[in-house]
């Protein structure tokens, strides 16, 4: 998909702030530091319109990113990271769940994870908290550029198989360097716009 127009409306951390005008919106998930922001940079083609960070807890608020004046997508915390306090957990739990059980915009989930590694017990439960709520999920499974080609596959699977993955669910290697898997990303979006 071609991006003419690309801005944040707003950075909210409550749903009196959300964007009220009723376009589709589809938000990011996944562990801090996974690459959620630099999905979204990557698939708009902008350097850093939404903050990227080599340190964990960059984005701490919901961001919405208005696209061709069409839909949204929403930038979201990432979770698992050990050095925030039990406070702070529990105001993005809220602000999470306020969001993703509540929104009735929200037409699909990107969750991110990491291709190198086996997902976490937490990417499992986010997983499976949205199918909980009945979200469709598309799985990114990002950094794709850290793994040798010859291994690739095998990566792929391990993460299948670790979120055991409904049928109609997709897991789509990612890299936010090389922008591989980007036109496959935008398909899978596409279909829930
Ligand atoms: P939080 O906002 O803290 O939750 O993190 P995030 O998930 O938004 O991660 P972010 O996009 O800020 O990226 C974290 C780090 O990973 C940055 O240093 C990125 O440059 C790097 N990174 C992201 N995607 C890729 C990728 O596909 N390949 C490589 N090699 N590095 C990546
Ligand atoms: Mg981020």
């Amino acid at each position: 998909m071609k991006i003419n127009q690309a801005e944040i409306v707003i950075s909210a951390v409550s749903k009196k702030q959300y964007p009220e005008e009723g376009l589709s919106e589809i938000a990011l998930a996944g562990r801090s530091n996974v690459g959620k922001s630099s999905f979204i940079n990557t698939l708009i083609n902008r350097k850093n319109l939404a903050r990227t960070s080599q340190k964990p807890g960059k984005t701490q608020t919901l961001n919405f990113y208005k696209l061709n004046e069409a839909f949204y997508f929403v930038d979201v915390p990432g979770y698992g990271y050990a050095k925030v306090s039990k406070k702070e957990r529990e105001k993005w739990g809220k602000m999470m769940d306020e969001y993703f059980q509540q929104r009735e915009n929200l037409k699909a989930v990107v969750l991110v994870c990491d291709v190198r590694h086996e997902p976490t017990d937490a990417d499992v439960q986010m997983y499976d908290y949205l199918k909980y709520y009945e979200l469709p999920v598309i799985i990114i499974a990002t950094k794709l550029d850290k793994v040798k080609k010859s291994k690739q596959h095998q990566h792929v699977k391990v993460v299948k198989d670790t979120f055991e993955v409904d049928a109609e669910d997709i897991v789509i290697p990612f890299s936010a360097e090389t922008g591989e898997g980007k036109d496959q990303a935008w398909q899978a979006i596409k279909q829930y716009l």
